[in-house]
């Protein structure tokens, strides 16, 4: 198989470290291999914080539901979506900018996970793994002040870097459903309870029916319904509060 193909297929999320560094050279082509991901009109519309400060990464790893591996991951860094960059661009250039809008913000998000996931191809490229920290979007107000966000920021992914531990090497990938089940031609449709039911048959995760509600139902209090869930609401909802504020 061509090895860029092996590399996408045998990434996998690494949550404990080997106490071995990044090197400079290394977290310099990580960097480098964010700034070479499509970007909207060529734009670059996300700034990337490297969190070098422990004390900060602490602080981080408290926020984003307290996960301890973040303190202990050798590279962390924050995507933001950067709105405010190209605004005073333009107001430096003389124009009185209309304030970006909810279409920027997303094209902006757009934008700085895809230049995250560039990072985490060309990590695993050097035998680095990481892990996307989608609790990031909690507690608005002790983020903003940590990071110093401006209102026209918004931490769209967050993913944090390291040599695997000889466990992680070891973990098995977790199992993906069917192709069948995620790509649809031309329109989408809703899938048939039958059809859920085979998908999450199909992807290992249950048996029967039976197993079925069970395995839902936990999940969902377990996820969607959980109090991380709850909190990454309310606190999303500050940010894009504060884009529509500035209006
Ligand atoms: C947007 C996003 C947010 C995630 N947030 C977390 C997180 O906060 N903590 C964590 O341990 N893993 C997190 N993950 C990793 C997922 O749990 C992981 O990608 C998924 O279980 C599939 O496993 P794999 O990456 O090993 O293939 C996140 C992944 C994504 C893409």
């Amino acid at each position: 198989m061509n090895e860029i193909i092996k590399s996408l297929f045998a990434r996998k999320s690494v949550r404990r470290y080997e106490a071995r560094p990044i090197t400079d050279e290394e977290k310099n082509l990580i960097l480098q291999a964010a700034l070479q991901a499509p970007t909207a009109g060529n734009q670059n519309l996300y700034t990337i914080l490297d969190i070098t400060d422990d004390d900060l990464k602490l602080s981080l790893s408290k926020y984003c539901d307290n996960q301890p591996f973040i303190a202990k991951a050798p590279l962390a860094l924050v995507f933001l979506a950067d709105c405010r960059r190209w605004f005073d661009s333009y107001q430096f250039a003389g124009i009185t900018p209309r304030p970006p809008e909810e279409g920027d913000l997303l094209l902006a998000a757009a934008d700085a996970v895809i230049a995250a996931q560039n990072t985490v191809v060309a990590a695993q490229a050097l035998g680095i793994g990481s892990c996307y920290i989608g609790d990031i979007l909690e507690q608005e107000e002790n983020v903003r002040k940590a990071l110093n966000l401006d209102e026209y920021v918004f931490p769209a992914a967050f993913v944090v870097y390291g040599y695997p531990s000889k466990s992680q090497i070891e973990r098995e990938k977790p199992a993906r459903p069917p192709l069948s089940c995620i790509v649809q031609e031309n329109r989408y449709r809703r899938l048939s309870e039958n059809e859920h039911l085979d998908m999450f048959i199909k992807k290992g995760s249950i048996k029967d029916n039976n197993e079925f509600r069970e395995y839902i139902s936990a999940f969902y209090e377990r996820k969607y319904n959980s109090d991380f869930a709850g909190e990454m609401n309310r606190s999303a909802k500050l940010y894009l509060k504060h884009f529509k504020d500035l209006k």
